[in-house]
């Protein structure tokens, strides 16, 4: 199978196009920047890069609302240099995975602009339409994750029309057949320009109930979900209505049987759904639905070794021969050393976080920056863009703080990434840990980052072996991976205390700490882990 597997516990770095690097000085990232910095991405030893969209937009939801499917953004520089992006992607041997947002579009999509207009032209069920109830309100009680009513008024057509994020993303319609056939044309269009995967956006808000049922409500207490708590009202209902529908699945079907005309490509679908561990496992089950899916479980703020392991643990029990994707960060919640770290950048806590998620089973999505250890940036109200962050000001700050440009040079003007002000504002804090400044540090997390991805190659067990958890003090993640009668022990300390471990009932077959985190020692029976430190061993 060689290639055609790369992608079974494969690291996948996420670039957020706006903030990798501008290369033509107007403050926001580009493909010539991201093509710039391959070099870079393929010294971190990653197998692939996933790029958060960069089609035309209106940018409403920077990227996530999409205009026109084919289409490179201007911001972003043009079809060409999409190809020569991927052309020396592949020279480098880095796939290319890029995101599709296919459970939305932008309202500006031509698709929408001609739906709105009549109840009889020819796109009039592409998106979801629905009458006022008798007293004219909106036909149920489902709610916008970015806030407010999920209905919004089309005065031409005397209709609603639905929309899960922001009222200029309405929601298209996946019931009806001619929509879900334009929408895989648009997605073979980059299967025929060679794209190595899909990474599916937001994949579980493709199919509505036609009933419009409404939402039952949650009790308090349990009002938790993708980032957001109580402050937020869409986190008051289960939506069994809205999201997860039954059809979802014969979608990725349809999806799959389309993928597999193009050998080799790979999709990785965003689960967020009333019980995301089921789900990730339902949508990647056997050989014709998804390839591999994540959640935002390892997203939230629980940080614990008894947390970790419950969910992998949970998520293990149903798996089956489907396959999970792990990531501790990304474009969409606060920066991982923050979240977990309480907000120091500790340098052996930054290099254990890494280490960790790249020791579990499955793939891995690693986020731009990550590498750096860098913090989620304090964002003032003046300077948000994040329109989510915006409407819940200031319970919720938004995403802007995980999404600020890269520093590459620690002395250079606006730390390398741009000659102009950049659309979001570089911390000093993070200018200090740039990349030229971590480069020749062969204690950094940089190099940390690079030399585990290495070691990690030549450990086939971390890649793709069984899991198994062991029992061990609170603040110790404790597991066993297993392949083909190889074993290997992995111990991480997650606390900032001095731990230990009983090594009693193992036998040793070789310690393996040539891997650039910070290690434990075996002493006698005990293997003593320093705060945040880790330890790897062959056993028999
Ligand atoms: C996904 C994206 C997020 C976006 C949303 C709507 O969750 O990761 O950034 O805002 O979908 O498309």
């Amino acid at each position: 199978m060689g290639q055609v597997t790369w992608w079974r516990g494969g690291i996948i770095y996420q670039v957020y196009p706006r903030s990798l690097m501008d290369s033509n000085d107007d403050g926001v990232g580009d493909l010539q920047g991201i093509i710039a910095k391959l070099d870079y991405i393929s010294s971190l030893n990653v197998d692939a890069i996933w790029i958060s969209p960069f089609f035309k937009s209106p940018m409403k939801d920077f990227g996530y609302d999409i205009s026109d499917y084919r289409d490179i953004d201007p911001m972003f520089g043009t079809m060409a240099d999409f190809d020569e992006l991927i052309t020396k992607a592949h020279s480098l041997n880095i796939k290319i995975i890029i995101d599709q947002v296919l459970s939305h579009t932008s309202d500006q999509h031509a698709w929408f602009q001609e739906s709105r207009q009549n109840r009889t032209n020819s796109k009039a069920d592409w998106y979801v339409w629905a009458d006022p109830k008798d007293d004219g309100s909106a036909p149920n009680n489902w709610l916008a994750i970015f806030g407010g009513c999920a209905w919004e008024w089309e005065p031409r057509r005397q209709q609603y029309y639905l929309h899960n994020f922001l009222k200029s993303q309405p929601d298209l319609n996946f019931h009806c057949d001619d929509l879900r056939q334009a929408v895989l044309d648009n997605v073979e269009f980059w299967l025929k320009k060679g794209v190595d995967g899909f990474r599916l956006d937001a994949i579980t808000f493709c199919y509505h109930d036609e009933l419009l049922r409404d939402n039952p409500a949650k009790p308090k207490g349990q009002r938790q979900g993708r980032g957001f708590s109580e402050d937020n009202p869409y986190a008051y209902q289960y939506h069994y209505y809205n999201n997860t529908r039954p059809q979802t699945v014969g979608f990725i079907e349809e999806l799959r049987a389309l993928i597999n005309r193009y050998p080799g490509a790979v999709t990785l679908g965003e689960v967020s759904s009333e019980d995301s561990l089921a789900t990730m496992a339902e949508y990647t089950q056997g050989d014709d639905r998804l390839h591999m899916a994540y959640s935002f479980e390892l997203l939230t703020d629980d940080f614990s070794a008894a947390y970790i392991r419950q969910t992998v643990e949970e998520l293990e029990a149903s798996i089956g021969n489907g396959w999970p994707c792990w990531a501790i960060g990304n474009h969409d919640v606060q920066r991982v050393v923050t979240r977990w770290g309480k907000g120091e950048s500790n340098p052996d806590l930054v290099k254990m976080l890494n280490g960790m998620l790249f020791s579990l089973r499955g793939s891995v999505c690693s986020y731009q920056g990550e590498e750096l250890g860098l913090t989620e940036a304090p964002i003032e109200f003046e300077q948000l863009q994040d329109p989510f962050g915006i409407a819940f000001w200031p319970m919720f700050k938004g995403r802007d703080g995980c999404r600020t440009p890269m520093p590459w040079s620690k002395d250079a003007i606006q730390a390398g990434f741009s000659n102009v002000a950049p659309w979001l504002p570089i911390p000093s804090a993070h200018a200090e840990n740039a990349v030229d400044a971590q480069e020749h540090n062969a204690q950094s997390t940089l190099n940390s980052y690079r030399r585990f991805l290495a070691w990690r190659k030549q450990q086939p067990v971390l890649v793709s072996g069984d899991i198994r958890f062991v029992e061990a003090n609170v603040s110790i993640l404790a597991f066993e991976r297993e392949l083909a009668g190889n074993k290997m022990l992995v111990l991480f300390n997650l606390s900032e205390q001095s731990t230990s471990f009983d090594f009693d009932g193992y036998q040793l077959n070789a310690e393996l700490n040539e891997h650039g985190l910070l290690a434990g020692k075996l002493v006698g029976n005990t293997i003593e882990l320093p705060p945040f430190a880790s330890y790897f061993a062959n056993i028999k």
